[in-house]
């Protein structure tokens, strides 16, 4: 047997060498590096708590700290070497405490399995990157806002069916994006209560036999509490797949938002204009300007969903409690994690620099008959029945097609064709500005609705904490002005 395989943490069962094929298949290196920081952090609370205990002496606790200490720096400063014989990432850094300070290093996996240490460090992992995840939602809501505070008189066709159904405000449109961001960033909360407690002291799956101090470890990490079941802490991955399906649900709106720009900015619609920072060309044809970054947006939703379905099905079925099976669970994770970041990251300035056409979209509620609604409800008023008001109205809008002419065009005997009890004041019933208004529900595009939803939402930004560029708005920026 080789010396290196003799090495191993195995090595005193084994009589001959790991094949070079297990080793490259079995190895999680390549990708389980990026847990580095979350494993030595956890090895740290994990030697304090040895030492509380009294397993482990005061001088080998500092020995341990400060070796784990200098390798985090190694690998930081890349002087690390990775090697497949490792296995992952926890026999890497133990190895090479073993490596740095000796007999003392030996003692820090006392009490602790790889088992629970890998349920540690994704817990630690993720606690991280959803933070993050929330701040990067939250800046993506403020260059929402910023373009709807800065456009609030713009209005354009409200769409069902893809069919221009009736017209709205620019910043109700953007503000429905708003309120399912705000859906996201409660389901990414929701994940962190349950994926926030310590599962360290689970061991390899009955619990250890050292007294340490859970509560303890758990404070030291900064977790709400600890896990409850020693088998369901080395078992439960529910929130890796919990956070997948957050990011997927997160993923339909980003998709829904690309989806509508990329349509949004052709020039059958041309409602907006990417800047060409956020913009690319063709290769071939000179006059193209094309809406990559939604269209990836939207092309990346793909493996997201692909990732939670990776997870569900790497998941199902397992026996209690850890199998090696669960070894796939980190690469469909780290993806979604850099992949939802990636989106949200390059979404909010690709908003703030993006030009809004209002002239195109008023224009578009011209044509279409998109108050047709507010005549059949002005009939309503007149004490007619919905069904038959609805029925008046379709018929004036036939009426409309065979002559060419839109709702706003119509004199009022042209109206009473239809029925007597229109009056003079249809005409300004069916202009675009009277429609609005009218929809004057909460949460409806009345523009004082809508100008209360815009209030709401900065009030709401404002106790948030976005990842970048500080809670201004657009205006507060050209002022040089501050919000507190
Ligand atoms: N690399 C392993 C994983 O990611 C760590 C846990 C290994 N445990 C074991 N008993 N082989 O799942």
């Amino acid at each position: 047997m080789k010396d290196k395989d003799k090495r191993k943490p195995w090595g005193g069962r084994f009589m001959e060498g790991t094949d070079r094929l297990v080793e490259a298949f079995n190895t999680s290196i390549p990708f389980d590096r990026r847990l580095f920081r979350h494993d030595i952090r956890g090895s740290i609370a994990h030697a304090r708590a040895l030492a509380k205990a009294g397993i482990i002496g005061k001088g080998e606790t500092r020995k341990i700290i400060r070796g784990l200490t200098e390798i985090e720096r190694e690998i930081e400063a890349g002087e690390f070497t990775f090697s497949d014989d490792m296995e992952d990432i926890h026999m890497a850094v133990e190895g090479r405490l073993i490596e740095k300070i000796g007999h003392a290093g030996g003692k820090l996996h006392t009490g602790r399995s790889r088992n629970d240490q890998v349920a540690l460090d994704m817990r630690l992992y993720l606690r991280e990157e959803i933070e993050g995840i929330e701040a990067l939602i939250t800046d993506l809501q403020l260059a929402l806002l910023d373009v709807a505070e800065n456009h609030t008189e713009a209005v354009l066709p409200g769409y069902t069916h893809l069919q221009r159904a009736q017209p709205v405000l620019l910043a109700h449109h953007l503000l429905a994006y708003y309120e399912a961001l705000k859906r996201d960033n409660g389901r990414f909360a929701d994940c962190m209560k349950r994926l926030n407690r310590m599962p360290l002291g689970a061991g390899a799956l009955g619990g250890c036999p050292y007294p340490i101090d859970r509560d303890s470890v758990a404070k030291e990490l900064g977790f709400k509490g600890v896990t409850a079941n020693s088998m369901d802490s080395v078992s439960d991955r529910d929130f890796c797949i919990e956070f997948c399906g957050a990011a997927s649900i997160l993923m339909v709106h980003l998709s829904r938002l690309s989806e509508e720009l990329v349509v949004w900015s052709s020039q059958e619609f041309a409602f907006v204009e990417l800047s060409d920072a956020f913009s690319t060309g063709s290769s071939i044809m000179p006059q193209k300007k094309n809406p990559d970054v939604p269209e990836l947006v939207r092309g990346k939703t793909g493996r997201v969903y692909g990732n939670l379905m990776a997870l569900l099905t790497v998941m199902k079925a397992l026996p209690l409690a850890y199998n090696k099976d669960m070894q796939e669970d980190k690469e469909p994770l780290f993806d979604t994690v850099d992949t939802v970041k990636g989106c949200l990251a390059v979404l909010a300035p690709m908003l703030k620099t993006m030009k809004i056409n209002s002239g195109r979209m008023l224009e578009a509620t011209r044509d279409g008959f998109l108050t047709a609604t507010d005549a059949a409800d002005y009939l309503v008023k007149r004490g007619v029945p919905f069904r038959e008001a609805h029925h008046i109205t379709g018929q004036a809008v036939a009426y409309c097609i065979r002559e060419g002419k839109g709702l706003e065009d119509l004199s009022l005997e042209e109206w009473r064709r239809f029925s007597n009890r229109f009056g003079e004041d249809i005409k300004e019933v069916v202009s675009v500005y009277s429609s609005l208004k009218s929809r004057d529900t909460e949460g409806g595009t009345a523009p004082r609705r809508v100008k209360a939803g815009l209030r709401a939402a900065r009030r709401e930004l404002d106790r948030m904490k976005p990842a970048s560029g500080g809670n201004l708005s657009t205006k507060d920026r050209q002022a040089g002005g501050r919000r507190k």
